[in-house]
């Protein structure tokens, strides 16, 4: 008994018996007991309801690589070099660096869990299963590093037409790449993160390995653990969050065409979305980074996805890497 048996019989969100889930499976109901302690320890809220058994308090959908491909469009699913849904990984970006040259271009991986999940500046990612997504795609470029400035950001772009693609709003850009909600107009609690890693050449040909984690449904327990504000898809949704293999085939349908339109036209085809989405514009922000510490106002982007920030004496600074926060007004 592996706990992903376990989740799938449970995720219609009904209650049920530890007898039923043991004749079910074929094993012992001590053998359901110990593997409902394996996903609670994994961050799983399964409840326990006396003689009714053990339940989800929602339902959720199971990924599948099958499904994912008939929600695509033919010419897109065409188009991908493997999809994949695993149960764990280490971390979807780490198993697509592990099979480097041999992947091909649009290769797509997901784990409905991450022991290693990895996050910005080596900062780990939370990756409970069954709630969120944990999504890494391949592509390779013929141009080098230089012409991949601006990658992260428009990744973010990308991540935002999905959602839109599924009527979800109500979602904001903070620079370099997370997506925050936005909370009474301002820049709220974190929704996703965008890892991007290159390889390669540095004059060209190169390769990107982009990861993306989304937070679709988040628990106390896991708001709790996350160490900044956080948010769910759920919260801008009305409480539910859209179908989860729905929303990984908006991804990686968003990530095909996104990709190719930046292989074509680099971030200036997305600057200007990335305009309206920008959260830090006209807000008052503290930097960090190689340039020490100083604040501004954000203002805006430019055409390389550097940051923008207006200083008191009126001058703009341009920032291609560090930390920012924004102050409270
Ligand atoms: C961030 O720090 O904001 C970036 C988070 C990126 C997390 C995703 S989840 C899928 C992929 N696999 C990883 O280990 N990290 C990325």
């Amino acid at each position: 008994m592996q706990p992903a048996q376990l989740l799938a019989m449970l995720a219609a969100g009904e209650p049920l018996s530890g007898t039923s889930l043991a004749e079910q499976a074929g094993v012992t109901r001590a053998a359901i007991w110990k593997q409902v302690e394996v996903l609670r320890a994994r961050g799983v809220p399964i409840e326990a309801r006396g003689a009714a058994g053990y339940r989800l308090p929602w339902s959720l959908q199971m990924l599948d690589a099958k499904l994912i491909r008939t929600m695509l469009p033919p010419t897109l699913a065409r188009r991908l070099g493997a999809l994949e849904v695993h149960w764990e990984l280490d971390s979807t970006s780490s198993e697509l660096q592990r099979r480097g040259a041999v992947a091909k271009d649009f290769s797509v991986l997901l784990a409905e869990t991450q022991t290693a999940g990895r996050g910005r500046r080596g900062r780990k990612w939370l990756s409970p299963p069954g709630l969120n997504l944990y999504l890494s795609c391949l592509k390779r470029f013929e141009s080098g590093f230089a012409a991949l400035s601006g990658l992260s950001l428009a990744v973010g772009v990308i991540v935002l037409r999905a959602m839109e693609s599924l009527d979800i709003a109500g979602a904001g850009l903070k620079w370099p790449n997370d997506l925050l909600a936005i909370e009474d107009g301002r820049p709220g609690g974190k929704l996703g993160g965008i890892l991007v890693e290159l390889s390669g050449e540095y004059q060209g040909p190169c390769a990107a390995i982009i990861g993306i984690g989304l937070n679709l449904r988040l628990t106390p327990a896991l708001h709790a653990q996350a160490g900044q504000p956080a948010s769910d898809i759920a919260a801008l949704a009305g409480g539910t969050p859209p179908d989860r293999n729905r929303m990984a085939a908006a991804l990686i349908a968003g990530l095909v065409e996104g990709l190719e339109q930046f292989e074509r036209d680099g971030f200036a085809g997305f600057v200007a979305d990335y305009g309206r989405h920008d959260l830090l514009h006209g807000q008052p922000l503290q930097l960090s980074g190689s340039l020490g510490m100083f604040g501004g106002i954000g203002a805006g982007v430019d055409h390389r996805g550097a940051l923008q920030v207006r200083l008191a004496d009126g001058s703009l600074r341009s920032i291609d890497s560090g930390d920012v926060t924004v102050r409270r007004a």
